[in-house]
């Protein structure tokens, strides 16, 4: 046994429904190479509240690297090839990223992930995301692989329609949630995040998801 995992169990799967599931701690050895990775992108496309079409500032504060990287701002939600802040391509995704998302992919049954978009979202105390889809990529025919670092928080992962329930699922520090197939458009978010301190990433949350977009 390797002891990366000395604190807990080896990774495990949790399915959630056909098409997605929880692996729970798969990004935890790699949290350190992830996070460093962050930092790096996030030097050169600071992180920021993008605007709501309906103009207000979100709560998340967002950054991306990728071929694409996801935007809003009054004129709606989409993919750009170039960050609007520096007017520049947005950072390349780090190999580092690309390798791990890719095998998180494989590790949910889709095999050969190539994602071209990651969105780095940072929670706050306080902060939420409220119940979506997403459906700003191509086509749909790719998953989502969504990591989290640093604080826990409960996601919402609900059916196909808005007023479907949603499950509450617990997820901690490395955990990763993968949906594609039959659930790639399910509904999902998060509550609130909890007040708190994380060695990792001190008193927030970061939160990485991986699309083919283009
Ligand atoms: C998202 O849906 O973009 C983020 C979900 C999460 O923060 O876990
Ligand atoms: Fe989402």
């Amino acid at each position: 046994m390797s002891d990366l995992f000395a604190d807990q169990e080896a990774p495990w799967q949790e399915p959630l429904a056909p098409g997605a599931v929880v692996l729970r701690g798969f990004a935890r050895a790699h949290a350190d190479t992830l996070l460093a990775a962050v930092q790096a992108v996030t030097a050169e496309a600071p992180f920021r509240h993008m605007l709501t079409p309906g103009g207000l500032p979100m709560s998340v504060a967002m950054s991306n690297c990728g071929a694409l990287g996801w935007i809003t701002d009054r004129q709606g939600y989409r993919y750009s090839p170039v960050d609007p802040h520096s007017g520049q391509p947005w950072p390349p995704i780090p190999a580092s990223l690309l390798h791990f998302a890719r095998q998180a992919a494989a590790e949910a049954g889709f095999a050969d992930f190539t994602p071209d978009a990651c969105l780095i979202n940072r929670y706050a105390p306080g902060t939420r995301m409220s119940l979506h889809q997403d459906r700003d990529e191509r086509d749909f025919t790719r998953p989502i692989v969504s990591v989290s670092l640093g604080l826990p928080i409960v996601f919402l992962f609900g059916g196909m329609e808005r007023k479907d329930k949603a499950a509450r699922i617990p997820l901690s520090h490395g955990d990763v949630v993968v949906w594609g197939g039959p659930a790639r458009l399910r509904f999902h978010g998060v509550l609130p995040l909890k007040d708190g301190h994380h060695p990792a990433t001190g008193d927030c949350r970061i939160n990485l998801t991986f699309r083919k977009a283009g």
